[in-house]
Order: C-alpha cells, then structure tokens, then sequence
C-alpha cells in the first residue's frame, strides 16, 4: 500500500497533470430517455438502467465488450468511446435492432470482420477512428443505411475499404490520419454505388501519388477536405487534374504547406464547378498575377491566416464571380519586413464581391482607390487592421461611393483620432457603422455623419471616455435604431435640447461606463420606441435622490416601451417611487451593485411583465410582499444575493415561504442568500430561516395587544375620572336635567313645583351663585334662592320648607363656607335629604353643588364641583 502512495506521490511530482481528481460519479445520470454513464470507471455496462433507455453514454470507462447492453433493446445511440473495446460482437446489432449511431472512437478494436457488423442494416452513424482496425474481406457490406463513417488514425494502409461496391447510401467518409500516402485508381471503387456520397476528408496525411482517374468512381464528390496534410506540388497538379472531372464544388486545403503558389497551380481545376477555396494557414508569402484565372466560378475564397506580401491588381484577375473573400490576417506585419502593401485598384476584378473581409490584416496605406469599383459590395470589415489611418476625412472612402449598396462598415479597432466632416458621406445606403476600440478624441457636432441617410446601428462603444457631445450630434442620422456610446463620452450630458431629441425611432441606448453623473429630466424623453437601456457604471445617485434640489429627475418618464433596462453600479440608494411608472413592457430589471435598502412599497407595482430581476450586491435586509409581491409573481430568473437580509419574521418570512414553493430560478440560492442580523441567524443561509417560529408568536402578539391596550383604557380612564370626572358629572346631570325639564313642559302632572330647584348655599358664596346659577337660569330653569324669593314676612324656616316643597330639586353649594354655616348645615340639609325620601316616586333630585373647598372666594373664575344624588 505504502508503495504504491509512494509511487503516485512520484508520478504526482513527475507530471502533475494526471493526478487532477478524477471526475468519476457515482450513478449514472437518467435524463429523458438518455443515461450517462461516462466517466464512471465501469467494467460492464450496468445492469440497473432503465430499459426503455435510447440513448446511452459510456464513454471514459473500461468495459471490454458490450455485452450486458443487450439488455436495452431501445437503444438508438451508444457512445462507447475511450474505453478498452477490442471487438465488436457479433451479435450487437441482432439484439439492438434499433442502433443508428454507434460510437466505439479511442478503442482497440483490431480485426474486424463483416461478420461483426452483420445486423447493422439500420446503422446510420459508425465512428471506428483511433482504433487498431485490420479489416478482413469487406466487414462494411452490411451497412445499407451507413451515412457517415469514420476510420481515422487506424493505421490503413489502404483508402480501399472493400472490392464490391458497398455503403449504397454513404454521404461521408473520413479517412484521416492513416498510413497510405498514395491514392490508387480503383481505391474508391467500392463507392462506385454509392449515388449520395459527397464528402471525402482525408486530413493528416503525407500524399507523395495519386494515380490518374482515381476520383473516377466518385465523380460525384462534392466537397474534398485535405487540411493538414502535406501535399507537394507534384501531387497537386495530378490531384487537380483528376479532380477537373469531378463534381467538386468545395475544395479545402488548409495548413496544406503551399508556401508558393504557382500562377499555374490551379490550372487542373479549371475544368472543375468549384466554388468554394480555402487556401487558410499555408504561409503563402506572394501570389502570381492570374494564379486564381482558373476559377471563373469561385464564390468564396479565403487566404486567411498567410503571410502575403503584395496585392495588385491583378492578383484576383478572372475571379469575377467571387462573392466572398476573407483576408483574415492574410497580410500580417513583421517584425523584419515593411508593412505589405496593397495596389490601387486590386480588388477591382471583384466585380460581384459582397463581403470583403480584411480584419487583422496589415497594410502600409488605405489609398484613395483601394476600395473602386466594387459595385456589389455590402460589408466591408477593417476591423483591427494595421493601415496608419489616423483621421477619416471627406476623401477616405470616397471610393466607396461606387459601392451603392454598402452595408456594413466595420472600423473597429483602427487607431482612428478624429472623423472629419462629411466622413461618410458618399455612402447613402450605410446601415451599420463600426467605430469602437477607437481613439476618437473630439466633440460630435454632427456633420461627421452627414449623408448616412439610411444609417440604423452606429457603435462608437470604448473610445476612451473622451468624446463630447453637442445638441447637434446626431440631427442626420434621425434614422438610426442603434446608438452604443458605452465608455466613450465625457460625463455630462445636461443638454438642453436634447442631442439624442432626433433619435425617435432608437430602440437601443447604450451610456454605461462613463461616469456621467449630471443630465438632465429632458435627456431621453423623446426616445418614445426604447426598448434596451444601458447605463450601467455611471453616477446617477444623486438624480434619484428625494433631497436632489428640485427633487428627483425623472429621467426614465417617456420611455415607457422599455423592456430591458441596466442601472448596474450607479451607487443609487433610492428609487422614486414613480419612478418606474408605466414601465409594463419591461422583462429584464438589473440595479446590481448600488446601495439600496429601503425601498418604497409599490415602486415595482407596474413591472407586470418583468422575466429577469438582477439586485445582488445592494444592501437589501428586508424583502416584503408589499414592494416584491408584484415583480416576483411571474420571474423566470431572480438574482439577489450578497445582500445583508435581516432574517426575523417581518423582514424575510414573506420571502422565505416565496423560495421554498416559487418555480423561479434562483442562481446562487441558497449558499449566497445569507442572513446578517439577527444575531440567532447570522451568516446562516435564508433557508435556515424557521417559519414557524413566527406562527408560534401570533396568538402571543394578539393578547399582547389585547392586554396593553385594556391596560392603557383603564389608566386613562381612571385619569379621566379622577381629574375630569366632576365635569363629566356635571354635563350627565345637565343632560338629565334637561330631559326632565322638557319632560315638564310636555305636560307631565308636575305641576304641583313651583321651582326646578332650591339652592341652598351660604350667604358668603351668594356673589358666586349670582353669577353662575342666575345665568343658567335663564335658560328655562326656575331657581329659589332665599335672599332673592322669599316673600317677607315668612318666617325662614317656614319658607324653606314651603319652597322646597314646590321645588323638584334642591341645589347644594358645599363649600366650607356652607359647612361653617351650622343653621344650613344641619336643617337645610336635613330637610332637604328628607324630602327627597318624600318624593321618590317623582324621581326627584338632590344636585349637590360643590366648589372647589377654600378656592371660592378667593378666585371668582373658578366652576364648581356638582354632585348629583
Ligand atoms: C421509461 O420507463 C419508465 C418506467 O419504467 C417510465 O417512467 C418512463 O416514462 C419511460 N420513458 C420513456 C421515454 O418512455
Ligand atoms: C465482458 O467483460 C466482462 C468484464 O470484463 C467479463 O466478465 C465478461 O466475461 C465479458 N463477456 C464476454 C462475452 O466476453
Ligand atoms: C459545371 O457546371 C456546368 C453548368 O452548371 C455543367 O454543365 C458542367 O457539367 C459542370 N461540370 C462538372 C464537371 O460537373
Ligand atoms: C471635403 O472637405 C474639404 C475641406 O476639408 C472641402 O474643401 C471639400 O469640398 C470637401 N469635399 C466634399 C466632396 O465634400
Ligand atoms: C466587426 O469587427 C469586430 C472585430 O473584429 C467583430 O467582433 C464584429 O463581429 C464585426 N462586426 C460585424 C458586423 O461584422
Ligand atoms: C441605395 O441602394 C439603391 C439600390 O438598393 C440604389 O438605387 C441607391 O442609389 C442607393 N443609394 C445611395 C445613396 O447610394
Ligand atoms: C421611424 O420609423 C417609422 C416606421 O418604421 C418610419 O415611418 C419613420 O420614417 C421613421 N422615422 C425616421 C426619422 O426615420
Ligand atoms: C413625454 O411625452 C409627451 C408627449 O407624449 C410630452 O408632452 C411630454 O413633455 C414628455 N415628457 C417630458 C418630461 O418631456
Ligand atoms: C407569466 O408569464 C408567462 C410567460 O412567461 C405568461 O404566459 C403568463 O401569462 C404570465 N402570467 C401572469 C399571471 O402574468
Ligand atoms: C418549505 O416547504 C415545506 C413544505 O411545503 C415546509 O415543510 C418547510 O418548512 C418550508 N421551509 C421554509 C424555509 O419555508
Ligand atoms: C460564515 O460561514 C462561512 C462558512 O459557512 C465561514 O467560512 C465564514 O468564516 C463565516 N463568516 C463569519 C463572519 O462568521
């Protein structure tokens, strides 16, 4: 054991690679009607699988045979690469009746025998490449369905794959990589039945000979790939002789080591229909005037990736029917050379080309006339070539205005300062200009793009943040859907009007990346068709801010089509909550990375349509249904993790029940959802969050409130009695009072009271009693007051029994004064408490008044205590 630690631990030390963990699982994966059981460490094939699986994957093991996938008569495709195969059994295709697609690559599969491919009538697909292949009499017969076979890297030493004509409906054959160098005359005959046959790659391989008329027998071929292989002139000329006759319409010859072409190089395929040349990666340092005359049907040619020194005029001389020429770092600089140099005029011959594609290249000078004559051209790609061109003046492409029907200009990448007036002028019919990764250091005032009448797409996108606007910018590309201004302007634009006031039909508005931090409520409200909004990594806090003086900028007001909208990064602490009004088309939201935490309720109220909500990275504790139910009721995607939730039941017990039942996707949930407060829950996952730990409080928290607030009335009431209550009696009685008294007046037999009452009161209080009673009095109240209505000549104690007879109530003024008064105090009284046992029945009553003991006299101002019994 110790050994072999020991002896990994040393191949560990000697190649670090193969000790990376392996990726091994542990069960295959089911999936539909698919399991995967690649990368398991098998020796069979298991046993367990479902078996109606048509699909299986067991690629990466070790299985020997396939013995055990009999058990799965659906099958269609089995990928067995990459494991220890040295056979196919016989019986394979018998008992997998259904098999279209057999994958047995990187085996070691050696004698094979038409006995082991009997059955595999239906076999449609049969990867045999990396193997150790000795075929024996013609092992492929059987495979009358066969489109697509491959016997790379086999160590063939032969095309030759049978003698009887065979594969009826085979459309490919890769024979890559094997041993044989020549191609004999009937090495394809066994195709010679094959009427679909059409691709023939024979890559990676040393040729030396082909021998004349071998392509015979597949005359049909269409397309013929040779990349990677070494072919000497020699063999090409007998080659493109042989293929003259063919049908041949693509012909790819990559890294094929044709460092020299010869102007009669090609000359064999004059009598061929190809359209379609690839001559990428060969070095090719200069090509011979005429050297493409004999391809007068050639649509595409791409020289990509070669060292071309020189283009003149006559370098695609006869190519007049080529409709794409990719010059793909086709001319590149080196150190040692001067920069390649192209002629005036050499495209000219091109006289169908619609797309010239010369990204990368090099070249010493974009001359007034490279680009003449090209009337069919539509795109034309510079991007990142290296041509010195610094300023884009009226004169620049003023070639182009023999190409009307110009497309696409893509300048990305080209080292380009400034644009001059009138820079594009000549091209009318423009519709995408690409002007990003450029060192555009000026003010836009507008006539740079005069003439693009029809232009949709302008990307001005990374030119260094150091391109200002002005109100006139953009009044003549009033056409334009596409704007992309990301990291190229200066940060303001507080433009009145406008420059973006004639863009009416933009639909795309990129500003992110350029700190703009100062615009102004008018900036976008004539953008009525926007439908994608970048302003990410700006400065906009301060707009949204409810303290911005004037209040907060509305900005987003009239783009009300808006479905996406990017304010990622702004350092934004606030929404206005009217913000995002009317924005009902919106589906994707991103505030990533500002400051927000609280947010309004309701401010997404209108986002019925939003599918994407980005708000990782804010400072979001508390997600409630009032501001989320809305936006989260129909999300495909939710993003908003790495914020510090507050996990108590009323910040995050809304939206713990919303993850644990919504279908939405929440990347990152649960290990980026973490709680930061409460204490309890702190760097712990939303998920832990318990739920039912706030039912448990409910009943708690009603006779909390129940028992407060009971708590609370009775103090109050208790206050109330204890300072006011005198006041309260006071109006109770007068209430009474009053309904007696009309009950009076409606005729009730009480007519035997003279008085409504007899007030009693020391003869110190009468200046009070005058003055408070004598005005209540007035108001349909009878008193007796002794001083006032006793008739004289009765004696005291005769009129106050005789009047308080006639009086239903008897008034008591109680103050000290009265209580000093002994006459009153022990007669009055007396009499009066007397009376009242009298006549209960009348349910009479004795009002006691009582002022404030010992204020009375001293301040007039003050109201009485009544006392009603
Ligand atoms: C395969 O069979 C299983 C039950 O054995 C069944 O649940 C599944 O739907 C079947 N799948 C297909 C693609 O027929
Ligand atoms: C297939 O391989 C397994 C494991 O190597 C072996 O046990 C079994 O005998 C083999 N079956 C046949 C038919 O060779
Ligand atoms: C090339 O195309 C022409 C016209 O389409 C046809 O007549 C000719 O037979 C084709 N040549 C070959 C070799 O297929
Ligand atoms: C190009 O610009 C120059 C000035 O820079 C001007 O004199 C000339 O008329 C312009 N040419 C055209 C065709 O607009
Ligand atoms: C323009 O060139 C850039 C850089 O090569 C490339 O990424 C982009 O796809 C090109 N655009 C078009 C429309 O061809
Ligand atoms: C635009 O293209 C049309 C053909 O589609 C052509 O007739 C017209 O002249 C072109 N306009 C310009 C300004 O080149
Ligand atoms: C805007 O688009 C409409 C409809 O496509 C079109 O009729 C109108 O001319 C366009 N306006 C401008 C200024 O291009
Ligand atoms: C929004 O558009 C309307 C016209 O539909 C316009 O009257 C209004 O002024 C615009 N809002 C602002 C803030 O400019
Ligand atoms: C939710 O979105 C789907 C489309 O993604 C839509 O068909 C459905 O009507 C929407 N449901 C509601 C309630 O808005
Ligand atoms: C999630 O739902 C299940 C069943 O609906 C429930 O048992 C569980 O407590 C819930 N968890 C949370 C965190 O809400
Ligand atoms: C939070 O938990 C993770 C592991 O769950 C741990 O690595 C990390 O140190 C913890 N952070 C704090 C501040 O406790």
């Amino acid at each position: 054991m110790n050994l072999i630690v020991q002896v990994m631990l040393f191949t560990c030390i000697l190649s670090p690679w193969t000790c990376s963990p392996s990726p091994h699982k542990s069960t295959c994966e089911i999936k539909n009607a698919k399991a995967d059981c690649s990368h398991m460490n098998l020796d069979g094939v298991p046993a367990n699988l479902p078996n109606n699986i048509t699909e299986l994957d067991i690629s990466h093991n070790r299985l020997k045979n396939l013995s055990s996938l009999y058990l799965y008569r659906n099958l269609m495709n089995i990928d067995a690469s990459y494991n220890s195969l040295t056979i196919i059994e016989n019986s394979l295709c018998l008992f997998l009746p259904h098999l279209q697609n057999l994958n047995v690559q990187h085996n070691e599969v050696y004698v094979i025998e038409e006995k082991h491919l009997k059955n595999c009538s239906h076999l449609t697909q049969l990867d045999l490449s990396d193997n150790r292949l000795k075929l024996h009499g013609e092992p492929f017969s059987a495979l009358k369905s066969l489109k697509w076979l491959d016997v790379s890297r086999n160590k063939l030493t032969s095309a030759k794959l049978g003698t009887q004509p065979q594969l009826p409906n085979l459309v490919t054959l890769v024979l890559s990589g094997n041993a044989f160098s020549v191609l004999q005359k009937d090495d394809f005959s066994f195709l010679s039945n094959s009427s679909t046959f059409q691709v023939l790659v024979l890559s990676s391989q040393l040729f030396k000979k082909v021998e004349s008329g071998c392509f015979q027998a597949i005359s049909r071929l269409s397309v013929l790939v040779l990349d990677g292989s070494k072919l000497i002139p020699q063999f090409t000329s007998l080659l493109f002789e042989d293929l003259g006759g063919t049908a041949l319409q693509s012909l790819s010859l990559k890294n094929t080591l044709q460092l020299t072409l010869s102007s009669t190089a090609f000359q064999g395929l004059e009598k061929s229909n190809i359209t379609s040349l690839d001559l990428s990666e060969n070095r090719i340092t200069k090509i011979p005037d005429g050297t493409f005359q004999w391809f007068p049907r050639l649509e595409s040619l791409s020289l990509e990736q070669n060292a071309i020194k020189h283009l003149t005029k006559n370098t695609f001389s006869g190519m007049g029917n080529l409709r794409k020429l990719n010059l793909h770092k086709a001319l590149i600089k080196s150190r040692s050379s001067p920069l390649p140099v192209i002629e005036d005029f050499s495209f000219q011959p091109l006289e169908h080309l619609e797309t010239l594609c010369m990204s990368k290249t090099a070249f010493r000078e974009l001359t007034e006339h490279i680009f003449s004559r090209l009337p069919n051209l539509k795109t034309l790609d510079l991007s990142w070539s290296i041509t010195g061109l610094k300023t884009i003046t009226n004169r620049t492409f003023a070639a182009l205005q023999d190409s009307p029907l110009l497309q696409t200009l893509n300048l990305t990448g080209m080292g380009i300062n400034k644009l001059e007036p009138g820079a594009f002028s000549n091209l009318g019919n423009l519709t995408r200009l690409l002007l990003s990764y450029n060192f555009i250091n000026q003010q836009l005032k507008g006539n740079e793009f005069a003439g693009l009448l029809n232009i949709k797409e302008i990307d001005l996108s990374l030119n260094q943040q150091s391109i200002s606007l002005t109100n006139a910018s953009f009044i003549f590309t009033s056409t334009l859907k596409s704007l992309n201004l990301a990291r190229t302007l200066k940060g303001n634009l507080d433009f009145h009007p406008s420059p973006f006031r004639p863009l009416v039909n933009l639909t795309f508005l990129d500003l992110s990346n350029n700190n703009i931090a100062n615009l102004n409520v008018g900036l976008l409200t004539e953008l009525f068709n926007l439908k994608v909004l970048k302003m990410q990594h700006n400065n906009l806090a301060r707009l949204w801010k409810t303290a911005n003086p004037g209040g907060p900028v509305l900005f987003l007001k009239n783009c009300t089509k808006l479905s996406y909208l990017n304010l990622d990064y702004n350092g934004l602490d606030e929404i206005p909550y009217n913000a995002l009004s009317g924005f009902s088309e919106l589906r994707e939201l991103s505030l990533r990375g500002n400051l927000l935490d609280k947010l309004h309720s309701f401010v997404f109220d209108e986002l019925q349509s939003l599918k994407y909500l980005h708000l990782q990275k804010n400072l979001i504790t508390s997600v409630q249904r009032v501001t989320f139910g809305v936006p989260l009721s129909n999300l495909t995607e939710l993003y908003m993790d790495h914020n510090p939730f507050d996990c108590t039941c009323e910040s995050i017990l809304w939206f713990s029940g919303w993850l644990n039942k919504t279908n939405t996707s929440v990347p990152g949930f649960p290990q980026n959802y973490i709680c930061n407060t409460p204490n309890a829950y702190f760097n712990q996952t939303v998920m832990h969050f318990d739920p039912l730990s706030c039912k448990d409080m409910m009943p708690f928290k009603a006779l909390y409130i129940l028992s407060s607030t009971a708590v609370l009335m009775l103090l109050f009431t208790s206050f109330l009695v204890h300072f006011q209550g005198w006041r309260l009696q006071f109006y109770w009685s007068l209430m009474v009072n009053h309904v007696l008294g009309s009950a009076k007046s409606r005729g009730v037999a009480e007519h035997r009271y003279s008085y409504d009452a007899y007030v009693i009161h020391s003869a110190e209080d009468r200046p009070w009693v005058e003055r408070s009673l004598l005005q209540v009095e007035e108001d349909n109240f009878i008193f007796f007051l002794e001083h006032r209505d006793a008739i004289p000549g009765f004696s005291q104690i005769d009129t106050i029994i005789e009047n308080m007879g006639q009086s239903r109530k008897i008034i008591f003024v109680i103050t000290e004064k009265l209580l000093k008064d002994s006459w009153c105090r022990r007669f009055k009284a007396h009499h009066a408490l007397h009376k009242r046992a009298q006549s209960a029945s009348f349910s009479s009553h004795v009002l006691v008044l009582e002022e404030e003991p010992g204020k009375l006299g001293a301040s007039t101002g003050n109201e009485p205590f009544i006392h009603m019994e």
